[in-house]
């Protein structure tokens, strides 16, 4: 049998209320990722071919991102806001041609795996008509219950028209349903709005299909992986659920965390093997570390690469576009931007590296500053192989430092050095013997005039 053709509808119309936000819910974000992004990401995984997002008006921002996640989806505007159902039939053009499965999940529901989704799958192609992914919740408040009789589904029912022994109820709708294609639109058809919020409620879908005589199926995931997000304390919970998730994984890819709670991951962060990670790490987005290398407490890294045994920190800084080499020492309290840091160079103190190429095995001095900024162009500075730049350089972009210079400390350079040219760029020092007492006095009899004036003025 040929694997089945799935659609996928994400639901991200709402405008979020309860998170006080400007922006719409989805595009708060979880590991540095928005949420609608994570779940696009997992459906992705779960082969689902056809994907369609269901927007909101007048919501740009969504539909970029969506076309940055996931090129091949289609956006759906639901201009109204009439509940879950209704928003899942603004996609009702993705259903035709009429596909083998259809998903429907929540864009405020980012950590759901794609294994979850292929469980949901095997539930429909073995003959389930309906199949809603439930949990046990620790705190149901909010939730749609899921009711059963004689261990079967019956009904899920929102807390607002759930009576009170119903609310006692902790197994929970997570809003993650699978229908059969050919059933789909006839069951979400068939949903009215008689309910305390008079909307459309996707959960009425259960009630629907058993009134048909289908087959309907609950399939359950852990709390951690379902949660959904209305306010920003589920967000943050959220967050915390992911972190989780992404360090016990750079653990069992083989990365030493030394305090796992204190390293924090973007969605994309990738690790080898026998990387070592110190405490207090933070990971933004766009982040690879190669082999052995070492990452030393309190450094923070973004879009950057780190090649193989290198060693950053502590307090290391990598913003966008560092590249740091085999073997290569970015020590304590340096920047680097934009630039790329050849093999077994090293950057080791104080020092601010952006616009530039460094060669390989040149060593750059504590305090020394790529000036790469004029006010309104930035410039490069490139610097050769076996380049020695002293302590407290200043290099004035653009220049170039060629193979094997050696640039005295303290020098402001602000032309092209020829390879193994020596340069001392600063003023020369003058030596006045036995004038240090002189001055001192004089500075000493000054002070006292002035406490003197003070005393008189009261
Ligand atoms: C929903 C479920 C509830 C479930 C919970 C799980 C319904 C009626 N309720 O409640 O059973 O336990 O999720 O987290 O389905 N949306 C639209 N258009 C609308 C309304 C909602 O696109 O008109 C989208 C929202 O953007 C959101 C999702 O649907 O991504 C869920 O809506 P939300 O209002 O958050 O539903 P809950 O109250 O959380
Ligand atoms: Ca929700």
């Amino acid at each position: 049998m040929s694997a089945p053709t799935r659609l996928a509808i994400i639901l991200a119309a709402g405008l979020g209320t309860r998170m006080k936000s400007e922006r719409p819910k989805v595009m708060h974000e979880i590991g540095g990722l928005s949420l609608v992004g994570h779940v696009l990401k997992a459906v992705s995984a779960a082969s689902v071919e056809r994907i369609a997002v269901v927007v909101g008006p007048d919501m740009p921002a969504l539909v970029s991102e969506v076309g940055r996640r996931a090129p091949q989806a289609s956006c759906h505007e639901q201009t109204e806001r009439l509940g879950t159902a209704h928003a899942a039939l603004a996609a009702r053009p993705a259903a035709t041609p009429v596909p083998d499965q259809v998903f429907v999940l929540f864009g405020d529901t980012p950590l759901v795996r794609p294994g979850t989704i292929e469980r949901i799958g095997a539930r429909l192609s073995a003959g389930a008509d309906l199949v809603v992914l439930g949990f046990q919740a620790a705190n149901p408040f909010g939730y749609g219950r899921l009711l059963e009789e004689g261990g079967e589904l019956v009904a899920i029912r929102e807390e607002k028209d759930a009576s009170e022994v119903e609310r006692q109820v902790a197994f929970c709708n997570s809003g993650i349903m699978g229908f059969s294609g050919a059933r789909f639109l006839e069951i979400l058809d068939a949903i009215g709005n008689d309910n305390a919020n008079s909307e459309f409620y996707l959960t009425d879908a259960v009630e629907v299909a058993r009134g048909l005589g289908l087959s309907v199926a609950s399939e359950t995931a852990d709390e951690a992986e379902v949660q959904g997000i209305n306010t920003r304390a589920q967000l943050a919970r959220v967050e915390a659920d992911f972190q989780a998730r992404m360090r016990q994984q750079a653990m069992d890819d083989g990365v030493t965390l030394v305090a796992p709670e204190t390293v924090f991951f973007s969605h994309d962060t990738v690790l080898a093997a026998d990387v070592v990670v110190e405490p207090n790490v933070v990971f933004g987005p766009g982040v690879s570390v190669a082999r052995d290398a070492v990452v030393r407490a309190f450094s923070h890294l973004e879009q950057a690469r780190v090649g193989e045994g290198a060693t950053l920190g502590p307090y290391a800084r990598l913003r966008p576009g560092a590249e740091i080499g085999t073997g290569a020492h970015i020590g304590n309290f340096v920047e680097v931007k934009n630039a790329t840091v050849g093999e077994g160079a090293k950057v080791n103190h104080l020092t601010y590296v952006g616009d530039a190429r460094i060669g390989a095995r040149s060593n750059i001095g504590a305090g020394t500053i790529t000036c790469n900024y004029d006010g309104f162009l930035k410039h490069l500075t490139d610097i050769g192989e076996d380049v020695f730049v002293g302590s407290n350089s200043t290099l004035v972009a653009p220049i170039t430092i060629g193979d094997g210079a050696y640039l005295a400390a303290g020098g402001t350079v602000t032309q092209n050095v020829p390879a193994d040219a020596l340069v001392i760029g600063r003023a020369r020092q003058a030596v006045k013997e036995g004038r240090a007492s002189l001055l001192k006095s004089r500075f000493r009899r000054a002070k006292e005039e002035k406490a003197k004036r003070d005393k008189e003025k009261g």
